[in-house]
């Protein structure tokens, strides 16, 4: 009985120390109620009066050697499966993150933003307009009355008789006349609106920037001065600057602006279409009308106006030839900027 007893130990143990997983079947194999230890005690009943008591001891010993090396066990694995479960959770923190994609701006915003620092640089404030507007300031406070021409080229999308969707920058001007006594000297920027043929390659909708300038002595100098300054810090130092008479309702004299390519330098390429030279805006004195509907008395004040199309700097800028690249917000475009 005693090598029995011997022999189970041994194989316990051994099985104990080799398990990974099922420790519990050799609790049951060797401790339950049929396992092999109680089968041998079991068979205690035919041992002698002293041997009795020492096998007893015997196999209580290996009881505890078996029930000690199985909680060693049981430990051991919880331990190790606490250590394989932590190893696959491990983060590396030093890792590189995945990369989030950052937008930018808008090629016109970009253009609309450069435009706005040189002339707020140059003491400008931004004075801003309803887009949806009544004929009054988008036309005839601008001296360009009901059937007068000027209204047929610049096709508006019209609400009621009385109110449309601007189709310039230019009633800003009367705006900021009407509520603010020279000296004035203003841009104002954003959406205009004009309805060409829906085959037309213009958008229906564009951006144009205004300026104007109201003081007492304000002369086609003055006007000369400051957009000459803007085309140079637009276009680069050497950019050049040249007047072609003009007609527009609201100004007198008038202007077209042109500045000499800032590709090629004035000697023709694709961008000028050969001809050296951009036109960018337009220009003049504001109209004595325009001033006295706005209650400022032409006699005393003076001042000069201007007003551009976005797009059209943006596009000679980027060398893009359709305005509708703008506003198809494909990105393909759009990332180049
Ligand atoms: N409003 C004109 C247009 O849309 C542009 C313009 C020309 C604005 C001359 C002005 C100006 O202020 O003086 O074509």
């Amino acid at each position: 009985m005693r090598e029995k007893l011997a022999r189970i130990r041994a194989e316990a143990l051994e099985q104990i120390h080799g398990v990974n997983a099922d420790l519990e079947q050799i609790k049951i194999k060797y401790l339950g109620k049929k396992g092999e230890l109680t089968a041998v005690l079991r068979g205690m009943g035919e041992l002698s009066a002293e041997e009795r008591p020492i096998i007893g001891q015997l196999a209580n010993e290996i009881r505890t050697d078996i029930e000690e090396a199985i909680n060693e066990k049981a430990q051991e694995l919880q331990e190790r499966a606490l250590d394989c479960k932590l190893k696959a959770e491990k983060l590396d923190v030093t890792m590189p993150g995945k990369p989030t994609p950052v937008g930018h701006l808008h090629p016109l915003t970009k253009v609309q933003r450069e435009l706005e620092d040189i002339f707020i640089g140059m003491g400008f404030s931004i004075a801003e307009g309803p887009e949806v507007e009544l004929d009054y300031y988008n036309f005839q406070a601008l001296n360009i009355p009901v059937n007068h021409p000027a209204r047929d080229t610049q096709d508006t999308f019209y609400i009621t008789d009385n109110i449309l969707l601007r189709s310039q920058t230019s009633p800003v001007q009367v705006r900021t006349m009407e509520h603010q006594k020279p000296p004035s000297r203003i841009i104002s920027r954003g959406r205009v609106y004009r309805s060409d043929s829906l085959e037309s390659t213009l958008p229906p909708l564009f951006q144009q920037l205004e300026g104007l300038v109201v003081d007492r002595v304000m002369t086609m100098g003055d006007l000369k001065g400051t957009l000459d300054v803007f085309a140079k810090k637009m276009f680069g130092e050497s950019t050049k600057v040249r007047f072609r008479p003009h007609h527009f309702p609201f100004t007198e004299p008038s202007a077209e602006v042109d500045v000499s390519c800032f590709v090629c330098g004035g000697r023709g390429c694709r961008v000028c279409k050969g001809e050296g030279w951009i036109e960018i805006l337009g220009a003049g004195m504001v109209h004595p009308f325009v001033l006295s509907n706005c209650g400022i008395d032409p006699e005393v004040y003076s001042g000069f106006a201007f007003g551009l199309g976005i797009e059209r700097i943006a596009m000679k800028k980027y060398g893009i030839d359709d305005i509708r690249l703008f506003y198809e917000n494909d990105e393909r475009f759009l990332d180049q900027f």
